[in-house]
């Protein structure tokens, strides 16, 4: 009996065994060319592309010369071997001879190329972002998506992990972003947050025993886009009882190195640690790239003795560029890019052959520095009380790449741990420099009220390749530890009871040592497919305005609706019933 269905196989999977067989394809017309005697059209499903034939003398000859670009088709015939195969295609050595052809939608000439390389501007592919997904680049990265969240699935599960969904429409959870609000229409004047992270209701489900929990969670945060945020977004979020540090960093890097190995084959080695603390001095960012092996090292006690004056009590820092040669308009540059984010001074020496030259040298010998090899060294001063070691980072970056140095590696991993628990803002107020649910280091809690600023917390994350990918914590779980640090962060007991008061009340009710993680999916898949920004492993993401340009949204609701929202919206809240049960 014949096959009723669309097709027999996908366009890629046709090989040289499927020689003679029938077969019926479907997919999407990628360009059609006629060479008098033969008509070839290659045909495109998310599986791959077939070359489709006739030949002049054959009734779909015609047929196929008249189809379109992106048309959408059904083919029938035999397979053969190609007469000129091509070794760029996975089906270069077969073709379908087309015996019977269905035209099963007509297609408006496409506004761009559907190819990997396009000639489509960015806005022009977000508006036809269905087109701009019918890419075979495209279908890849969300197809390795789907494998990555694949893995994690089953490699979570595998050890005992529940996935458990939490709602869209809750209250305010401080993730440090600004919250979408959503009016409520049953209680005029007061509003849903939707959740910047599931933080507070993966706690929750730690309390009511659900002792290994994990969500693909979509979080939510009005804030500025950027090449690695956006303001919808995905984590693969994750909370655990009764969990050390340790264990927390053996599981999560078993989970990485699972989905290296099952998405990307690559096996990946130990993951090192380095503390916030190393981190900031090494390299002056708490997401070094390590790729590059480039790394400050502290000469102060060296830098007092060279009668430099404006290195008299400062710190100085010094970073060494193997082969590294810079003009002094990239010299220049790192200079603003130093001062700007508060280095007191920047010095380089550069050393070619035997010939050393540096600003330095009427301060002190070149020749007593005794500089192995080639390259391009640099001082960076700071201040010696307030330390801006993100000048370090931002120096370090824009040597590597204005230098164009070339990755020592591929894949860089790292734990950073131990962030401090508190920051001050620009106006000197304290801050949770993460959460304010964060444990503290168990050494550091006498210095809460007396010198917040030094508390360690037992907070960590994980850098691959420059990138924050994850970042965790241990949590408060008692209590009076939970009250301590709202009362540090400036919360009255009052104030602590009204925005937190379900938490407070949720901890004394037996709630067990917790702590947990998110890893941001759209980053993480970003670097592993190696797209450039998140956009374009996101099916339907947003400019960097905040549109979505297919779908033009944001947009202005009609009137008769914006008038009942304005309504909801500016209603006194005190009118609100008091309570929803009914
Ligand atoms: P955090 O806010 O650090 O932690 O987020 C966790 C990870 O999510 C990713 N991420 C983002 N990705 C894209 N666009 C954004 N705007 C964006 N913001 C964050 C990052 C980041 O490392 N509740 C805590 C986690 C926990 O403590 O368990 C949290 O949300 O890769």
């Amino acid at each position: 009996m014949e096959s009723t269905a669309y097709r027999t196989h996908g366009c890629g999977e046709l090989r040289p065994q499927h020689v003679g067989q029938r077969i019926k394809v479907v997919g999407w017309v990628r360009r059609v060319r006629d060479l008098g005697h033969f008509v070839f059209v290659d045909l495109r499903d998310r599986s791959g592309i077939l070359q489709l034939y006739a030949p002049v003398q054959s009734p779909c000859y015609a047929e196929l010369k008249a189809l379109g670009r992106e048309w959408v088709i059904q083919a029938e015939g035999h397979l053969r071997l190609r007469e000129s195969p091509n070794p760029a295609l996975p089906t270069g050595q077969v073709e379908l001879k087309v015996e019977k052809l269905v035209v099963l939608n007509r297609s408006q000439v496409p506004p761009f190329l559907i190819e990997d390389e396009t000639d489509g501007q960015e806005e022009l592919r977000l508006r036809y972002r269905y087109l701009d997904l019918r890419r075979p680049i495209m279908q890849r990265r969300l197809e390795l998506r789907a494998e990555v969240l694949h893995v994690v699935r089953s490699y979570l599960r595998s050890r005992g992990f529940l996935e458990i969904e939490t709602p869209m429409l809750i209250r305010s959870t401080p993730e440090g972003a600004r919250d979408f609000v959503v009016p409520s229409r049953l209680r005029p004047g007061t509003f849903y947050a939707l959740p910047q992270s599931p933080q507070l209701l993966k706690q929750l489900l730690m309390i009511a025993g659900y002792d290994r929990y994990f969500q693909i969670a979509r979080c939510f945060r009005d804030e500025d886009y950027r090449g690695d945020r956006q303001a919808e977004f995905t984590q693969i979020d994750c909370e655990l009882s009764f969990v050390t540090q340790e264990e927390i960093f053996a599981i999560f890097a078993g989970l990485v190195r699972e989905v290296y190995a099952q998405v990307l084959g690559i096996e990946i080695g130990e993951i090192p640690r380095l503390s916030y603390a190393e981190v900031m001095q090494r390299y002056g960012s708490d997401k070094p790239d390590l790729r590059y092996s480039h790394a400050w090292e502290e000469v102060t006690d060296w830098a007092q003795g060279q009668g430099v004056p404006f290195w008299a009590g400062r710190k100085v820092f010094w970073l060494w560029v193997p082969q590294g040669k810079a003009s002094r308009k990239q010299i220049d540059r790192w200079q603003t890019i130093a001062k700007e984010q508060g280095a007191l001074s920047l010095a380089t020496v550069q050393k070619e052959r035997d010939s050393i030259s540096s600003s330095l040298s009427k301060f002190f010998s070149l020749e007593t520095l005794s500089l192995e090899g080639e390259g391009l060294g640099l001082w960076v001063g700071l201040d010696k009380d307030k330390p801006a070691y993100a000048a370090l980072g931002a120096v370090r970056n824009a040597v590597l790449r204005d230098l164009n140095l070339p990755p020592e590696k591929p894949w860089a991993f790292l734990w950073v741990k131990d962030f401090p628990l508190f920051e001050e803002d620009a106006e000197g107020r304290l801050q949770a420099a993460h959460h304010p649910f964060v444990l503290p280091h168990p050494e550091d809690i006498d210095k809460i009220e007396e010198a917040p600023l030094a508390v360690r917390a037992q907070a960590y994350d994980l850098v691959i390749n420059g990138y924050e990918i994850l970042s965790g914590s241990l949590r408060c779980h008692t209590p009076e530890l939970q009250m301590r640090i709202f009362r540090a962060l400036g919360f009255s007991e009052e104030a602590a009871q009204a925005k937190f008061g379900f938490l407070l009340e949720a901890l004394s009710y037996g709630a067990p040592p917790h702590g947990g993680c998110a890893f941001g999916l759209d980053r993480w898949v970003m670097l592993l497919s190696g797209g450039q920004s998140l956009r374009d492993v996101m099916a339907f993401p947003k400019t960097t305005s905040g549109a979505d340009l297919m779908l033009q949204a944001p947009a202005p609701l009609d009137p008769a609706q914006k008038a009942e929202v304005l309504r909801w919206i500016s209603a006194d809240e005190s009118s609100a019933p008091s309570t929803f049960v009914e």
